[in-house]
């Protein structure tokens, strides 16, 4: 029997190196840097680099993807009772983003992609409706086309979620850059992360004239909350290579327990309240990190794409529903449909693996106050289907050919 067997992460900080901890460390533990730590020029760079990148007019940014989602909403001047339609499969953190502004999320089905369908759209928009919001789920593009053919028919502002979907493009166009602004996430979890950060672009001069004027009213973020921010890279950085010792398990439970790391959900928010120390402006260590990453981004989504390939090539079990195979994907993570995720779960994690669990309930986590998003069970048959029979299997820079493999040979072994 092997003694240490190598843990392999689907989340955990995925995109986490070396060189980011190193620089986590400089702000925490330099005295010189503790003047930037909140603000610097780092922001600055992430807006403009933003707009560079996407060709866009304007770009912002901010402490996460849900205050970006909650303050491009604003822009588009909803009041209260206005509809907002988003699909289900997605996360409390965007049903909150909408039910902030006063208006009423309304939950689109998905079909079997994890996208919208545009057939039940059509179905459930009304007079009231002011917003079409169109996630990019795991990084494969929507049905733009059909999106958007529906929302310009019935004048509504479009609000493309890339929190996955980062560098994914369709028909060569990048996504964020369909509709009338594009959102994006630097969450731990994300193609390009900081911990925590959001992002918002757009062409609108008047849409930017007004989310320039709300990010000027935003706070800086907490000192506390900062440092929070950059030891999660530390305590990552000791706790992920020694999680299958159990020494890891424990760093990690530890540092949360003693709330020396940021929880990527508070509790108030499972139950639809804002956190008082959010929102905030993007703190200067955290756009320091980020602008790092912004060079290495591509020739990852390559490597998860590659990873993708090989998953969807090898894995051969009839037990297994697999994605339909997208070039135009990102492949944030390849998600999987099984009778029985639990038990996958379970296996894996003997082996060593921890895989994903996104999504897994229509708007998860499974511990949210569902009745708080608005959302009905029933209301989204697909979407309480799938997320029932969701796992996802890892892609990031950290997953070697080897480690696909492994994986590989436990998927096919399911239930066989
Ligand atoms: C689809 C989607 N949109 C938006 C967000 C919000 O991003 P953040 O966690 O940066 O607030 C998330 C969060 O995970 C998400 O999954």
């Amino acid at each position: 029997m092997k003694f240490y067997k190598k843990p392999i992460f689907t989340g955990f900080s995925p995109n986490l190196t070396l060189s980011d901890t190193f620089t986590a460390c400089g702000f925490l533990f330099l005295p010189w840097k503790w003047a930037t730590l909140r603000m610097g020029g780092a922001q600055k760079k992430v807006e403009v680099w933003l707009e560079k990148y996407f060709e866009s007019k304007h770009a912002y940014n901010y402490d996460s993807g849900r205050t970006a989602l909650n303050h491009a909403l604003k822009a588009c001047e909803i009041k209260e009772d206005d509809e907002i339609l988003v699909q289900s499969y997605t996360c409390m953190v965007v049903s909150n983003a909408i039910t902030w502004t006063g208006a009423k999320p309304i939950y689109v089905d998905i079909k079997n992609d994890f996208n919208m369908d545009s057939d039940d759209l059509e179905k459930k928009i009304t007079d009231k409706s002011k917003v079409l919001i169109i996630q990019h789920t795991f990084g494969k593009p929507a049905d733009l086309k059909s999106l958007i053919a529906i929302a310009k028919k019935h004048n509504l502002k479009i609000i493309e979620d890339c929190a996955h979907s980062f560098g994914a493009k369709q028909d060569g166009k990048l996504l964020g850059t369909f509709g009338d602004i594009g959102m994006f996430s630097f969450g731990s979890d994300k193609i390009l992360s900081c911990v925590r950060g959001g992002g918002l672009i757009t062409n609108d001069d008047e849409i930017s004239k007004k989310l320039q004027e709300f990010q000027s009213r935003l706070p800086l973020a907490r000192k506390l909350k900062v440092i929070q921010h950059l030891f999660h890279y530390i305590a990552f950085a000791k706790g992920k290579p020694l999680y299958n010792l159990g020494v890891g398990k424990w760093i990690l439970g530890t540092s949360k327990k003693l709330n020396l790391m940021n929880r990527v959900i508070y509790n108030p928010e499972k139950h639809g309240k804002q956190v008082i120390f959010y929102p905030s402006l993007l703190p200067n260590s955290l756009a320091t990190i980020l602008l790092k990453q912004f060079k290495t981004f591509d020739s990852i989504n390559k490597h998860r794409q590659e990873v993708a390939k090989l998953y969807d090539q090898q894995i051969t079990n009839s037990k297994i529903i697999k994605p339909d195979w997208s070039d135009e994907s990102v492949w944030l993570r390849y998600t999987l449909l099984v009778e029985n995720p639990t038990k996958l779960h379970v296996i894996a994690k003997k082996q060593g693996i921890i895989l994903g669990n996104w999504y897994n309930q229509a708007i998860a986590p499974r511990d949210v106050e569902l009745g708080k998003s608005g959302y009905k069970v029933g209301s989204c048959p697909n979407a309480d289907k799938l997320s029932n029979q969701s796992i996802n299997l890892p892609t990031n820079r950290h997953i070697t050919k080897r480690d696909a493999e492994k994986i590989i040979a436990i998927i096919n072994r399911y239930g066989n």
